[in-house]
């Protein structure tokens, strides 16, 4: 596989999709492949599923994996899975999907690998100043991009809001949950939208989610200060976005290591010499 190619995996709440992205052009190198995710969503089910992604489309040894989880991620390790089955808590994805592919991974939030996406290759191309990534789903995911730089899992769709977290409210899948119109959900979107404006003053809102087809429904009836605009690469933005961040990880790995080698090269021929 070229090294300008690398593979995204987006795990979701229905389906794991995945495919190898093109790192000049945010675009897929091949048509996207879907596995309906397993029932129950325990961890072991997820990785042989993931993996199974990861083979179909032939990765050398090279090249850069990224996987997008619907969870907090820290250090590659699950810290929580609100709409997922609860034994994921504590567990290191990372380290569970490289055993069952055979492959290095990299691992992040999946409302993070899409705001990563939307920034390098969609709605915030090369936007500089503060842009808030919410995806509309089961849950709501969010993403902080401050002058290019994420600041790694936000959970914003976990404020509160009438004793219930927002996502309760404002998800996309809260319109058939709490049998909501049109006009109902835009309501609960419209206090969601402005208590982020209330906390983050962020210069561009993108609202990205199987539901953002549809933005002309909601988004002109939304009051807010900033922009807010739909994703461009829609529901490809996590898996482009995983890709991408995986490659840029990949590199940094790879510079610390031949960076490191150096220094030690060098401290042993300062040795030599004394
Ligand atoms: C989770 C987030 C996730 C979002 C979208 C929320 O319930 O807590 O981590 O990004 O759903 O999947």
């Amino acid at each position: 596989m070229s090294k300008n190619i690398a593979i995204g995996v987006d795990i979701g709440g229905t389906g794991i999709k995945a495919a190898p992205v093109k790192l000049k052009s945010g675009k897929f190198a091949d048509e996207r492949y879907r596995i309906p995710t397993p029932d129950p969503s325990t961890p072991d089910a997820i990785a042989r599923t993931v993996a199974k992604c990861i083979a179909r489309f032939e990765p050398s040894r090279k090249t850069a994996v990224g996987v997008a989880f619907p969870g907090v991620i820290q250090g590659g390790v699950v810290k929580t899975a609100a709409n997922l089955d609860q034994s994921w808590i504590g567990i290191n994805l990372r380290e569970l999907i490289r055993d069952y592919a055979g492959h290095d991974v990299y691992v992040m939030n999946d409302a993070d690998a899409a705001g990563f996406g939307e920034h390098h290759y969609g709605a915030a191309h090369g936007r500089d100043g503060v842009v808030l990534m919410t995806t509309l789903g089961t849950g709501i995911g969010t993403a902080l991009i401050a002058d290019g730089q994420l600041v790694p899992n936000t959970e914003f769709g976990h404020t509160m809001m009438d004793g219930e977290i927002a996502e309760y409210w404002a998800a996309e899948s809260a319109r058939s949950r709490l049998n909501l119109d049109w006009d109902g959900w835009i309501a609960n979107l419209q206090r969601f939208y402005s208590e982020m404006e209330r906390l983050l003053w962020p210069d561009l809102i993108i609202v990205g989610g199987g539901v953002s087809k549809s933005h002309h429904m909601f988004l002109p009836h939304l009051t807010l200060r900033a922009p807010i605009i739909p994703a461009e690469l829609r529901n490809g933005a996590g898996i482009v976005g995983a890709a991408g961040w995986a490659h840029q990880a990949a590199k940094r790995e790879e510079d610390r290591v031949k960076s490191e080698a150096k220094a030690a090269a060098k401290r042993a021929k300062k040795a030599a010499e004394a």
